[in-house]
Protein backbone atom coordinates (compact mmCIF):
# COMPACT_ATOMS: atom_id res chain seq x y z
CA UNK A 1 0.00 0.00 0.00
CA UNK A 2 1.07 3.41 -1.34
CA UNK A 3 2.88 5.74 1.96
CA UNK A 4 3.59 9.02 1.43
CA UNK A 5 3.55 12.65 3.34
CA UNK A 6 2.71 15.85 2.62
CA UNK A 7 5.73 18.35 2.56
CA UNK A 8 2.65 20.98 1.14
CA UNK A 9 -0.40 20.27 -0.88
CA UNK A 10 1.69 20.52 -3.93
CA UNK A 11 4.88 18.92 -2.86
CA UNK A 12 4.65 14.87 -1.53
CA UNK A 13 7.08 13.06 -0.14
CA UNK A 14 7.14 9.56 -2.18
CA UNK A 15 10.51 8.06 -0.74
CA UNK A 16 10.88 4.93 0.95
CA UNK A 17 12.64 3.42 3.89
CA UNK A 18 15.03 0.22 3.73
CA UNK A 19 14.76 -1.52 7.30
CA UNK A 20 17.03 -4.62 6.27
CA UNK A 21 19.73 -3.01 4.45
CA UNK A 22 23.24 -3.90 6.63
CA UNK A 23 25.77 -1.67 5.64
CA UNK A 24 24.93 1.64 3.08
CA UNK A 25 27.84 1.36 0.00
CA UNK A 26 28.64 -1.90 1.31
CA UNK A 27 30.69 0.12 4.56
CA UNK A 28 28.49 1.73 7.14
CA UNK A 29 26.65 -0.09 9.13
CA UNK A 30 22.70 1.16 9.15
CA UNK A 31 20.86 -0.55 12.19
CA UNK A 32 18.11 1.82 12.26
CA UNK A 33 18.21 1.73 8.69
CA UNK A 34 18.41 4.15 5.94
CA UNK A 35 15.48 6.33 3.79
CA UNK A 36 15.28 7.42 0.22
CA UNK A 37 13.66 10.52 -0.35
CA UNK A 38 11.61 11.54 -3.38
CA UNK A 39 9.65 14.33 -3.84
CA UNK A 40 7.01 14.97 -6.79
CA UNK A 41 6.13 18.17 -7.44
CA UNK A 42 1.95 18.88 -8.29
CA UNK A 43 1.93 21.92 -10.26
CA UNK A 44 0.68 22.85 -13.99
CA UNK A 45 3.57 20.14 -14.55
CA UNK A 46 4.66 17.21 -12.56
CA UNK A 47 8.26 16.78 -11.82
CA UNK A 48 9.74 13.92 -9.95
CA UNK A 49 12.46 14.94 -7.72
CA UNK A 50 15.01 12.25 -8.17
CA UNK A 51 14.21 8.40 -7.78
CA UNK A 52 15.72 5.69 -5.09
CA UNK A 53 17.70 2.56 -3.98
CA UNK A 54 16.40 -0.59 -6.32
CA UNK A 55 15.85 -2.01 -3.08
CA UNK A 56 12.77 0.10 -2.07
CA UNK A 57 11.35 0.24 -5.48
CA UNK A 58 7.90 -1.13 -5.62
CA UNK A 59 7.24 0.89 -2.48
CA UNK A 60 8.74 3.80 -4.58
CA UNK A 61 6.58 3.30 -7.14
CA UNK A 62 3.58 3.03 -6.11
CA UNK A 63 3.72 6.19 -3.80
CA UNK A 64 4.37 8.06 -7.36
CA UNK A 65 1.25 6.24 -9.01
CA UNK A 66 -1.22 7.29 -6.19
CA UNK A 67 0.00 10.69 -5.84
CA UNK A 68 0.07 10.83 -9.61
CA UNK A 69 -3.48 9.76 -9.38
CA UNK A 70 -3.57 9.32 -13.08
CA UNK A 71 -1.93 12.36 -14.38
CA UNK A 72 1.20 12.64 -16.58
CA UNK A 73 4.47 12.79 -14.94
CA UNK A 74 6.41 15.60 -16.93
CA UNK A 75 9.93 15.57 -15.57
CA UNK A 76 12.09 13.55 -13.80
CA UNK A 77 15.34 15.85 -12.18
CA UNK A 78 18.08 13.79 -11.61
CA UNK A 79 20.33 15.92 -8.99
CA UNK A 80 22.34 12.95 -8.47
CA UNK A 81 22.67 9.81 -10.27
CA UNK A 82 24.61 7.62 -7.28
CA UNK A 83 22.50 4.43 -7.40
CA UNK A 84 20.94 4.73 -4.37
CA UNK A 85 19.07 7.63 -6.47
CA UNK A 86 19.27 6.69 -9.55
CA UNK A 87 18.60 2.81 -9.64
CA UNK A 88 15.12 2.96 -10.47
CA UNK A 89 14.99 5.76 -13.16
CA UNK A 90 14.96 2.95 -15.59
CA UNK A 91 11.59 1.31 -14.09
CA UNK A 92 10.38 4.58 -13.85
CA UNK A 93 10.83 5.69 -17.52
CA UNK A 94 9.31 2.24 -18.12
CA UNK A 95 6.16 3.07 -16.66
CA UNK A 96 6.05 6.75 -17.50
CA UNK A 97 7.75 6.68 -21.08
CA UNK A 98 6.80 10.44 -21.98
CA UNK A 99 8.35 11.62 -19.17
CA UNK A 100 11.76 13.82 -19.95
CA UNK A 101 14.89 13.77 -17.68
CA UNK A 102 15.96 16.74 -15.93
CA UNK A 103 19.66 16.44 -15.41
CA UNK A 104 23.54 18.18 -15.90
CA UNK A 105 25.57 17.27 -18.59
CA UNK A 106 27.91 15.51 -16.04
CA UNK A 107 24.96 13.48 -15.20
CA UNK A 108 24.01 12.24 -18.68
CA UNK A 109 27.57 10.96 -18.83
CA UNK A 110 27.41 9.15 -15.78
CA UNK A 111 24.31 7.75 -16.71
CA UNK A 112 25.58 6.38 -19.85
CA UNK A 113 28.54 4.71 -17.69
CA UNK A 114 25.95 3.55 -14.58
CA UNK A 115 23.17 1.94 -16.83
CA UNK A 116 24.61 1.57 -20.76
CA UNK A 117 21.51 -0.34 -21.70
CA UNK A 118 18.94 2.79 -20.77
CA UNK A 119 18.20 5.13 -23.65
CA UNK A 120 17.12 8.74 -22.76
CA UNK A 121 15.02 10.40 -25.15
CA UNK A 122 15.61 13.99 -25.29
CA UNK A 123 16.85 14.68 -21.70
CA UNK A 124 16.56 18.07 -21.01
CA UNK A 125 20.32 19.68 -20.00
CA UNK A 126 20.56 22.18 -17.56
CA UNK A 127 23.48 24.76 -16.37
CA UNK A 128 24.24 25.73 -13.24
CA UNK A 129 21.58 29.09 -12.56
CA UNK A 130 18.91 27.61 -15.25
CA UNK A 131 15.06 27.24 -13.99
CA UNK A 132 12.00 25.12 -14.93
CA UNK A 133 8.78 26.49 -14.66
CA UNK A 134 6.58 24.32 -13.72
CA UNK A 135 3.26 26.51 -13.28
CA UNK A 136 2.98 28.64 -10.10
CA UNK A 137 6.41 26.78 -9.54
CA UNK A 138 9.87 27.56 -10.63
CA UNK A 139 12.87 25.28 -9.94
CA UNK A 140 16.23 26.73 -9.86
CA UNK A 141 18.78 24.75 -10.20
CA UNK A 142 22.51 24.79 -8.17
CA UNK A 143 25.36 23.01 -9.00
CA UNK A 144 27.18 21.24 -5.91
CA UNK A 145 29.85 19.19 -7.25
CA UNK A 146 31.26 16.65 -5.01
CA UNK A 147 28.60 17.23 -2.10
CA UNK A 148 29.02 14.12 -2.76
CA UNK A 149 29.87 13.32 -6.63
CA UNK A 150 31.03 15.70 -9.01
CA UNK A 151 27.58 15.99 -10.99
CA UNK A 152 25.19 16.87 -7.84
CA UNK A 153 23.09 20.00 -8.17
CA UNK A 154 20.48 21.29 -5.90
CA UNK A 155 17.41 22.73 -6.82
CA UNK A 156 15.69 25.64 -5.20
CA UNK A 157 11.89 26.19 -5.30
CA UNK A 158 10.65 29.79 -5.59
CA UNK A 159 7.11 29.63 -4.84
CA UNK A 160 7.62 27.41 -1.32
CA UNK A 161 11.24 28.56 -0.61
CA UNK A 162 12.17 24.64 -1.28
CA UNK A 163 15.53 23.60 -1.25
CA UNK A 164 15.96 20.00 -2.90
CA UNK A 165 19.31 19.82 -1.61
CA UNK A 166 20.47 15.76 -2.68
CA UNK A 167 22.41 14.69 -0.19
CA UNK A 168 23.56 17.51 1.90
CA UNK A 169 21.33 17.62 5.24
CA UNK A 170 20.52 13.65 4.97
CA UNK A 171 21.25 10.97 7.74
CA UNK A 172 21.39 7.36 8.09
CA UNK A 173 18.38 6.16 9.87
CA UNK A 174 14.76 5.45 8.56
CA UNK A 175 11.91 7.40 8.77
CA UNK A 176 9.74 5.97 11.79
CA UNK A 177 6.35 8.05 10.08
CA UNK A 178 7.78 11.37 11.79
CA UNK A 179 9.35 12.95 8.42
CA UNK A 180 9.76 16.41 9.71
CA UNK A 181 12.47 17.94 12.12
CA UNK A 182 9.53 19.46 14.29
CA UNK A 183 7.91 15.34 14.44
CA UNK A 184 11.37 14.17 15.46
CA UNK A 185 13.96 14.60 18.79
CA UNK A 186 16.74 15.19 16.49
CA UNK A 187 19.34 15.43 19.19
CA UNK A 188 18.04 12.86 21.24
CA UNK A 189 17.07 9.99 17.73
CA UNK A 190 19.07 11.73 14.63
CA UNK A 191 21.79 13.47 15.64
CA UNK A 192 24.78 10.99 15.85
CA UNK A 193 22.99 9.02 13.01
CA UNK A 194 23.31 12.42 10.93
CA UNK A 195 27.01 13.41 11.88
CA UNK A 196 27.80 9.72 11.18
CA UNK A 197 26.17 10.27 8.03
CA UNK A 198 27.96 13.24 7.08
CA UNK A 199 31.39 12.33 7.87
CA UNK A 200 32.03 9.27 6.43
CA UNK A 201 29.72 10.61 3.30
CA UNK A 202 31.16 14.00 2.69
CA UNK A 203 33.34 14.72 5.24
CA UNK A 204 36.21 14.86 2.72
CA UNK A 205 34.51 17.67 1.16
CA UNK A 206 34.54 20.25 3.48
CA UNK A 207 35.20 23.08 1.19
CA UNK A 208 32.79 22.15 -1.37
CA UNK A 209 30.36 21.86 0.97
CA UNK A 210 30.88 25.64 2.34
CA UNK A 211 30.56 26.57 -1.32
CA UNK A 212 27.21 25.20 -0.81
CA UNK A 213 26.70 26.94 2.46
CA UNK A 214 27.45 30.20 0.84
CA UNK A 215 25.18 29.99 -2.50
CA UNK A 216 22.08 29.02 -0.05
CA UNK A 217 23.14 32.04 2.40
CA UNK A 218 21.88 33.51 -0.65
CA UNK A 219 18.36 32.29 -0.74
CA UNK A 220 14.99 32.32 1.06
CA UNK A 221 14.81 28.63 2.38
CA UNK A 222 12.08 27.48 4.38
CA UNK A 223 12.09 23.74 4.12
CA UNK A 224 14.92 21.74 2.79
CA UNK A 225 14.18 18.31 1.49
CA UNK A 226 17.36 15.55 1.40
CA UNK A 227 17.28 12.67 0.23
CA UNK A 228 17.97 10.67 3.12
CA UNK A 229 16.97 11.37 6.57
CA UNK A 230 14.81 14.16 8.16
CA UNK A 231 12.82 16.87 6.41
CA UNK A 232 13.48 20.62 7.55
CA UNK A 233 10.77 23.13 8.37
CA UNK A 234 11.11 24.43 11.76
CA UNK A 235 14.75 24.72 13.00
CA UNK A 236 16.86 24.78 9.62
CA UNK A 237 19.45 26.86 11.53
CA UNK A 238 20.08 23.65 13.82
CA UNK A 239 21.43 21.45 10.75
CA UNK A 240 22.99 24.52 9.10
CA UNK A 241 25.05 25.33 11.80
CA UNK A 242 26.00 21.83 12.60
CA UNK A 243 27.52 21.70 8.52
CA UNK A 244 29.00 24.70 9.36
CA UNK A 245 30.93 23.15 11.55
CA UNK A 246 31.71 19.62 10.19
CA UNK A 247 32.46 21.16 6.99
CA UNK A 248 35.32 23.81 8.56
CA UNK A 249 36.34 20.37 10.88
CA UNK A 250 35.69 22.17 13.77
CA UNK A 251 34.89 20.43 16.89
CA UNK A 252 31.38 20.36 17.91
CA UNK A 253 32.63 20.76 21.84
CA UNK A 254 35.57 20.75 23.86
CA UNK A 255 35.92 16.76 25.15
CA UNK A 256 37.62 13.59 24.55
CA UNK A 257 37.46 10.60 22.35
CA UNK A 258 39.87 7.79 24.22
CA UNK A 259 40.21 5.27 21.51
CA UNK A 260 41.93 2.24 22.70
CA UNK A 261 43.42 -1.08 21.13
CA UNK A 262 44.35 -3.81 23.47
CA UNK A 263 44.70 -7.02 23.56
CA UNK A 264 44.90 -8.31 27.16
CA UNK A 265 43.27 -5.34 29.04
CA UNK A 266 45.92 -3.80 29.67
CA UNK A 267 45.85 -0.73 27.53
CA UNK A 268 41.79 -0.56 28.27
CA UNK A 269 42.88 -0.33 31.86
CA UNK A 270 44.72 2.90 31.20
CA UNK A 271 42.43 3.91 28.91
CA UNK A 272 39.74 3.91 31.37
CA UNK A 273 42.11 5.30 34.04
CA UNK A 274 42.78 8.46 32.12
CA UNK A 275 38.74 8.77 31.74
CA UNK A 276 38.57 8.85 35.10
CA UNK A 277 41.26 10.94 35.55
CA UNK A 278 40.47 13.68 33.27
CA UNK A 279 36.70 13.50 34.75
CA UNK A 280 38.17 14.13 38.05
CA UNK A 281 39.44 16.99 36.46
CA UNK A 282 36.22 18.10 35.35
CA UNK A 283 36.12 17.59 31.53
CA UNK A 284 32.70 16.20 30.64
CA UNK A 285 32.06 15.34 26.97
CA UNK A 286 34.09 11.77 27.28
CA UNK A 287 33.97 8.55 24.85
CA UNK A 288 35.89 5.80 25.45
CA UNK A 289 36.08 3.24 22.34
CA UNK A 290 37.65 0.50 21.79
CA UNK A 291 38.59 0.59 18.33
CA UNK A 292 38.31 -3.45 17.67
CA UNK A 293 34.37 -3.57 18.18
CA UNK A 294 33.53 0.19 17.03
CA UNK A 295 33.07 0.24 13.70
CA UNK A 296 35.50 3.27 12.14
CA UNK A 297 32.27 4.89 10.72
CA UNK A 298 31.78 5.59 14.29
CA UNK A 299 34.67 6.41 15.27
CA UNK A 300 35.41 8.82 12.62
CA UNK A 301 32.10 10.87 13.89
CA UNK A 302 33.80 10.76 17.41
CA UNK A 303 36.39 12.30 15.96
CA UNK A 304 34.91 14.88 14.15
CA UNK A 305 32.69 15.27 17.28
CA UNK A 306 35.57 15.88 19.96
CA UNK A 307 37.91 18.65 20.42
CA UNK A 308 40.96 16.45 21.62
CA UNK A 309 41.94 12.71 20.71
CA UNK A 310 43.95 10.27 23.27
CA UNK A 311 45.32 6.89 20.85
CA UNK A 312 46.09 4.28 22.96
CA UNK A 313 48.18 1.18 20.92
CA UNK A 314 50.04 -1.74 21.39
CA UNK A 315 53.28 -2.16 19.03
CA UNK A 316 51.81 -5.43 16.83
CA UNK A 317 54.76 -7.20 14.96
CA UNK A 318 56.63 -3.86 15.18
CA UNK A 319 53.96 -1.83 13.78
CA UNK A 320 50.33 -0.31 15.26
CA UNK A 321 47.93 -2.57 15.85
CA UNK A 322 46.36 -3.19 12.91
CA UNK A 323 42.60 -1.37 13.75
CA UNK A 324 44.85 1.72 14.73
CA UNK A 325 46.42 1.80 11.33
CA UNK A 326 43.45 1.63 9.70
CA UNK A 327 41.39 4.73 12.10
CA UNK A 328 44.50 6.62 11.32
CA UNK A 329 44.14 6.22 7.55
CA UNK A 330 40.20 6.37 7.60
CA UNK A 331 41.11 10.02 9.41
CA UNK A 332 43.49 11.00 6.46
CA UNK A 333 40.96 10.06 3.97
CA UNK A 334 38.72 12.25 5.60
CA UNK A 335 41.06 15.19 5.74
CA UNK A 336 40.18 15.96 9.49
CA UNK A 337 42.44 19.10 10.64
CA UNK A 338 42.73 21.00 13.40
CA UNK A 339 42.66 18.82 16.51
CA UNK A 340 44.41 18.17 19.94
CA UNK A 341 45.93 14.84 20.52
CA UNK A 342 47.99 12.77 23.38
CA UNK A 343 49.43 9.49 22.59
CA UNK A 344 49.93 6.26 24.49
CA UNK A 345 51.71 2.93 23.68
CA UNK A 346 51.93 -0.66 25.19
CA UNK A 347 54.68 -3.21 24.03
CA UNK A 348 57.05 -5.94 25.88
CA UNK A 349 59.30 -5.12 23.69
CA UNK A 350 60.44 -2.82 21.21
CA UNK A 351 57.67 -1.04 21.51
CA UNK A 352 57.17 1.65 19.10
CA UNK A 353 53.61 2.47 17.96
CA UNK A 354 53.20 6.23 19.57
CA UNK A 355 56.38 7.18 17.42
CA UNK A 356 54.72 5.75 14.59
CA UNK A 357 51.62 7.43 15.51
CA UNK A 358 52.81 10.72 16.05
CA UNK A 359 55.05 10.36 12.79
CA UNK A 360 51.68 9.82 10.69
CA UNK A 361 49.74 12.74 12.71
CA UNK A 362 52.34 15.38 12.20
CA UNK A 363 51.77 15.25 8.34
CA UNK A 364 47.78 16.22 9.28
CA UNK A 365 46.92 19.76 8.84
CA UNK A 366 46.53 22.13 12.00
CA UNK A 367 47.03 19.11 14.55
CA UNK A 368 48.94 19.80 17.59
CA UNK A 369 50.77 16.71 19.18
CA UNK A 370 50.85 17.33 23.09
CA UNK A 371 54.51 16.30 24.30
CA UNK A 372 53.01 14.07 27.44
CA UNK A 373 53.27 10.77 26.25
CA UNK A 374 52.60 7.40 28.10
CA UNK A 375 54.36 4.32 27.63
CA UNK A 376 53.58 0.97 29.63
CA UNK A 377 55.71 -1.98 29.16
CA UNK A 378 52.66 -4.73 29.03
CA UNK A 379 51.07 -4.11 32.41
CA UNK A 380 50.21 -0.68 34.58
CA UNK A 381 52.66 -0.07 36.96
CA UNK A 382 52.55 2.41 40.47
CA UNK A 383 55.60 4.54 38.87
CA UNK A 384 53.47 4.85 35.84
CA UNK A 385 51.52 6.94 37.33
CA UNK A 386 53.32 10.21 37.45
CA UNK A 387 53.01 9.93 33.59
CA UNK A 388 49.12 9.37 33.82
CA UNK A 389 49.05 12.99 35.99
CA UNK A 390 51.35 14.56 33.59
CA UNK A 391 49.33 13.77 30.41
CA UNK A 392 46.06 14.62 32.23
CA UNK A 393 47.60 17.88 32.70
CA UNK A 394 48.35 18.57 29.93
CA UNK A 395 44.83 17.49 28.32
CA UNK A 396 43.05 19.88 30.52
CA UNK A 397 45.44 22.75 30.12
CA UNK A 398 44.88 22.53 26.85
CA UNK A 399 41.10 22.54 26.81
CA UNK A 400 41.44 25.95 28.72
FE1 LIG B 1 22.73 9.29 -1.24
FE2 LIG B 1 25.66 10.19 -2.78
O1 LIG B 1 24.05 9.27 -2.55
Amino acid sequence: MFCTRKVNDQVIWVGASDRRLAKFENLFPVPRGVSYNSYLILDDKTALMDTVDADVADRFLENVAATLDARALDYIVVQHMEPDHAATLARVLERYPDAQVVCNAKTLDMIGRFFPSLQLRSPMIVKDGDTLALGERTLQFVFAPMVHWPEVMVSYERKDKILFSADAFGSFGAIDGALFDDEADFDMEWKDDARRYYVNIVGKYGAPVQTLLKKAAGLDIRTICPLHGLVWRKDLAKIVELYRKWSSYEPEERGVLIAYASMYGNTQNLAELLACRLADRGVRALRVCDISVTDMSELTAHAFRYSHMILLSPTYNGELYPQMETFLSDLRRLALRARTVALCDNGAWAATAAKQMRTQLETFKDFRILDAQIGIRSALRADDLSAVQALVDQIVESME
